[in-house]
C-alpha cells in the first residue's frame, strides 16, 4: 500500500504590493528583488483574515469534495500562532463543519512544521488506511518596516489530504533530518515580527541541506539522478535556486545551467508573486509544480528539502501518480492568484499596521477579504469567525 499526498488546496490573500512599488519608496533597484532575491509580489493579509480563515478557505475545496465526515485528523502547523492554549484548527473544524470524532492538534517548529504533520499523517494512515488525515499550514510572514526581510513578506495556507493509495504524490518512508539549536529566526511572544539574522539564516539553510541530504542517502537507495524535479523550502524563490546549485555540485551532476534550472523552475512560479507563506511555502511550491508544467510527471521522483529556522530540516521523495492532473485545483488557483487586486504603498502600510490587536479590548474588524470566512472581531478576549 503506498501513502501520500491525495489533494492539495491553497489560498492566498486578495491583496498584493509589487515590490517595484517598495523598491520606488525606498529609492532601490526594484531588479534586486525581481532578480535578487527573484520575487516579484508579496501577499498582505486583510484586516479581517488570520491564520484561522485562510486556512478555512483553503480547506473548503476539499471538504466539499470528500464531505466532513470522511476527515479522520487535522493537523494545524503554523507560526503565526493566536492562542497559547487552543488550536486554531479547532475554529477550522467548526467552519468547515468537520465531525466531531475528528481530532485536531497544532504543530508549531518555523517553517517545517507542515513537513512534521505529513510524517505523522502518513504514520496515523499507514495504521488505519481507511481514513484520512488533513494537513493544513497557515501562515503570515511579518517583518519590521524597512529591514531586509520586508521584501520577502507574504500569508497563504494550504490544504493536503493525506491517504492511502494517493491520487497526487506517493511518499517514500526514507527521509534525512538534521536539527541544531541556532537563532538564524525567531519570534518572540511579545513580537508580532520576527526576529532574522539573514545572511546567517541563508548559511544555515545551505548547512541543514548538506546535512539532511547526507542522512537522505544514508537511508534510502535512491540517489540524485533519480530525480526528475526538486521542491525546496520557499523563503524567497533565489534561496531555493542557491540551494539546488549546492545540491548539484555536491553530487558532482553534469547539468547544464538550462536542466538544473527545469528541475526547480515550475515549483517558484506561485511563489514569486506570493511570498513566503513559512509552513505553506513548500507546499505551495508543489502545487505550482504539478499545476505548472506541461510534460506529464507521472512515475517520475520529486526530491523534497524542507526547513525550519531554529533549526529543523528534512530531506524526503516521492513519486507523482500516474494520472495526477485528474486530482488538481489548477483553475481554482488560477483564478483566486488572478482576481487579486494590487495595492498602493499607503494601503500596504494601513493594513501592516491594522494587525489583529492584542490590548485586550473589544474590536471589529472592516470587511476586506473576497474569501468565504472572515474575521469579524474580538469580544471578551474571543476571536470570532464568520462565514461571508
Ligand atoms: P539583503 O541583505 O537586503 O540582500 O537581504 P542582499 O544585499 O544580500 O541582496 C540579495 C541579492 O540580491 C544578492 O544576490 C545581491 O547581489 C542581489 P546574492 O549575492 O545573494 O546572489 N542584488 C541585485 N541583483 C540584481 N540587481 C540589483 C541587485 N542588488 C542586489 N540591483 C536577505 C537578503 C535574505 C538576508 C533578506 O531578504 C532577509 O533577511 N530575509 C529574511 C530571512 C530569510 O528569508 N532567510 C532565508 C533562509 S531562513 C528560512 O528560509 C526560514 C524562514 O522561512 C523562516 C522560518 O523557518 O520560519 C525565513
Amino acid at each position: 500500500m503506498s501513502v501520500g499526498i491525495d489533494e492539495i488546496s491553497f489560498y492566498t490573500s486578495n491583496y498584493y504590493l509589487d515590490l517595484r512599488t517598495l523598491a520606488q519608496v525606498q529609492g532601490a533597484d526594484p531588479e534586486k528583488y525581481y532578480t535578487g532575491i527573484g520575487q516579484e509580489k508579496m501577499a498582505i493579509a486583510a484586516p479581517d483574515e488570520d491564520i484561522v480563515t485562510m486556512a478555512a478557505n483553503a480547506a473548503l475545496p476539499l471538504v466539499e469534495r470528500i464531505g466532513p465526515e470522511a476527515v479522520g485528523t487535522l493537523l494545524f502547523a503554523t507560526e503565526t500562532g493566536i492562542d497559547q492554549s487552543k488550536a486554531a484548527g479547532i475554529y477550522v473544524h467548526r467552519l468547515l463543519g468537520l465531525h466531531s470524532n475528528c481530532r485536531v492538534v497544532e504543530l508549531k517548529q518555523a517553517c517545517y512544521s507542515a513537513t512534521a504533520a505529513i510524517q505523522m499523517a502518513c504514520a496515523l494512515v499507514a495504521r488505519q488506511p481507511e481514513r484520512r488525515v488533513m494537513v493544513i499550514a497557515s501562515d503570515i510572514a511579518r517583518y519590521d518596516l524597512d529591514t531586509p526581510g520586508e521584501a520577502t513578506q507574504g500569508c497563504g495556507a494550504v490544504a493536503l489530504l493525506i491517504s492511502a493509495d494517493p491520487r497526487l504524490v506517493s511518499l517514500d518512508p526514507e527521509v534525512g533530518n538534521y536539527t541544531e539549536d541556532v537563532m538564524d529566526f525567531w519570534r518572540p511572544n511579545y513580537r508580532s515580527t520576527a526576529l532574522v539574522d539573514g545572511k546567517y539564516s541563508t548559511k544555515i539553510y545551505l548547512k541543514a541541506l548538506k546535512r539532511a541530504w547526507e542522512q537522505f542517502r544514508q537511508a534510502s537507495p535512491l540517489t540524485f539522478s533519480d530525480f526528475s524535479r526538486f521542491c525546496y523550502h520557499l523563503p524567497f524563490s533565489r534561496m531555493a535556486q542557491k540551494a539546488h546549485q549546492q545540491l548539484v555540485k555536491l553530487n558532482r551532476a553534469d547539468l547544464s545551467p538550462a536542466e538544473q534550472a527545469a528541475q526547480i523552475d515550475a515549483t517558484l512560479l506561485y511563489n514569486r508573486i506570493i511570498g513566503n507563506s513559512y509552513t505553506a511555502s513548500m507546499y505551495i511550491g508543489l502545487a505550482s509544480l504539478l499545476e505548472n508544467t506541461a510534460e506529464d510527471l507521472a512515475g517520475q521522483r520529486i526530491g523534497f528539502f524542507s526547513y525550519g529556522s531554529g533549526c529543523v530540516a528534512e530531506f524526503f521523495s516521492g513519486r507523482v501518480v500516474a494520472g495526477y492532473r485528474r486530482a488538481l485545483h489548477s483553475e481554482h488557483h488560477r483564478a483566486l492568484l488572478n482576481a487579486r487586486r494590487e495595492i498602493c504603498y499607503e494601503e500596504y502600510l494601513k493594513l501592516y499596521r491594522q494587525q489583529v490587536p492584542c490590548d485586550g479590548g473589544e474590536h471589529t474588524f472592516p470587511e476586506g477579504t473576497t474569501g468565504r470566512f472572515r474575521l469579524a472581531g474580538i469580544f471578551h478576549h474571543k476571536r470570532e469567525y464568520i462565514p461571508c
